[in-house]
């Protein structure tokens, strides 16, 4: 597996080095190795990867960071750079368990490696985090990702990075109890620099597609409303979606292309939950595919009226939206700087996502900042990212 040296002006270079520290300082050894996988933020294309359809993610510039050592025994022993306890188990006990800890997903990940012939060695592991936790920013799947890469790594052994995401997705299925997409585990361990990555959830193919955007940037606005998708909301909506496509006798909702849209509203057997799902998946799969083109035009404005659209259809059709990602996309939506802001991610909470114009993204923040203060008490946090790299071992 190929080992990239940290770049010198790395904004993560300084996680990198205190993990690092503290590993040593925990375990009283240098780490073997260390991986580091961003979080994400989803362009367009929402709550359409499990629904068959395309999505337009990009890697951040937040990461985690995971340092790693082999142990003589079976046990692993993980702990967080601001020390707050250590989870121990035995790599030969990876059943789910009842906690909740941070654990799972680790157990998760080493029992899909498990199942595909690589038993992980007990570790001692070290892991920060930048991204924040409940922010719609994937850090779950940047957990996942750390460990598949290293718990292969321990192995010697190396996996096609799309069958790594599915092992992944299939960790947060059975020991996170989310029935998420794709999308999360493909984009961060899939993604590249400067680019979105164009992925078919139902071939499972993916181009990257070069964010053409001169004098534009992401803007990444988190609420702060932490998102809880075990709830049951999450699943509600994909068991609607399964349930109609069966009423309409299609595999997916990705096969109802937008000619087909009257119709299949029109249908009867449809509930009018059903019917909402329907329009937004759809609509959806439509918009992605023309915000696609529009950036790769350069057409910055019609991009952003489609994430503007797309914030509409989740608020109002698929219902995933709240009072704070409302406020926060209108405010956005108004602003001379912005071209679009929508919600990203499962939504009830967590971030959106803005185009931005480069020169006055400062600005922008502190606009929106001030109008949220205002409105809700605490100022949300907010940062511009570069579409960054995927998941990654790095030299030590
Ligand atoms: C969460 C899930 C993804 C996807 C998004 C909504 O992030 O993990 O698989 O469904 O919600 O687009």
């Amino acid at each position: 597996m190929t080992k990239t040296e940290p770049k010198s002006g790395d904004p993560n270079a300084d996680l990198v080095a205190r993990v690092r520290r503290q590993f040593e300082a925990l375990h009283g050894r240098s780490p073997a190795l260390v991986a580091v996988a961003p979080g994400r933020v989803n362009v367009i294309g929402e709550h359409v990867d499990y629904n068959g359809g395309w999505v337009l993610p990009a890697a951040i510039d937040r990461c985690l960071v995971m340092a790693v050592a082999p142990r003589d025994d079976d046990r692993v022993r993980l702990a967080t750079a601001d020390f707050d306890g250590l989870l121990e188990f035995s790599a030969r006990d990876l059943g789910p368990g009842s906690t909740k800890d941070w654990g799972r997903y680790v157990r998760g990940v080493m029992a899909g490696l498990a199942r595909a012939g690589h038993n992980v060695p007990g570790f001692d592991a070290c892991v920060a985090s930048t991204i924040p936790v409940g922010g719609g920013l994937s850090s779950s799947a940047a957990l996942e990702a750390t460990t598949g890469l290293a718990g292969l790594a321990l192995c010697g052994a190396e996996m096609e990075r799309f069958r790594l995401a599915k092992l992944c997705q299939q960790a947060e299925h059975d020991y996170a109890g989310v029935p998420c997409g794709i999308m999360d585990q493909a984009a961060v361990l899939c993604c590249e620099a400067g680019h979105l990555l164009l992925l078919d959830c139902e071939a499972e193919t993916y181009q990257q597609t070069a964010f053409r955007a001169e004098g534009w940037s992401l803007l990444i606005i988190n609420s702060g409303v932490a998102h809880e998708l075990a709830s049951g909301e999450y699943a509600l909506r994909r068991s609607a979606c399964e349930q109609a496509a069966r009423r309409l006798r299609v595999p997916s909702l990705r096969h109802v292309g937008p000619d087909a849209l009257a119709g299949a509203l029109a249908l009867p057997g449809l509930t009018d939950e059903m019917r909402r799902c329907v329009r937004h998946v759809v609509t959806e799969n439509d918009r992605t595919s023309r915000c696609v083109t529009a950036l790769q035009r350069g057409d910055i404005a019609a991009a952003g009226q489609l994430l503007n659209a797309s914030h509409a259809s989740l608020r109002d059709d698929y219902r995933v939206s709240c009072e704070e990602l409302d406020f926060i996309a209108a405010t956005a939506q108004r602003d001379p700087s912005v071209a679009g802001c929508r919600m990203t991610g499962g939504g009830f909470g967590g971030s959106c996502v803005a185009l931005v114009r480069q020169e006055g993204a400062d600005d922008v923040i502190r606009r929106i900042g001030d109008a949220f203060a205002a409105k809700f008490g605490p100022r949300p946090a907010a940062f511009v990212t570069t579409a960054a790299p995927g998941a990654r071992l790095i030299a030590v």
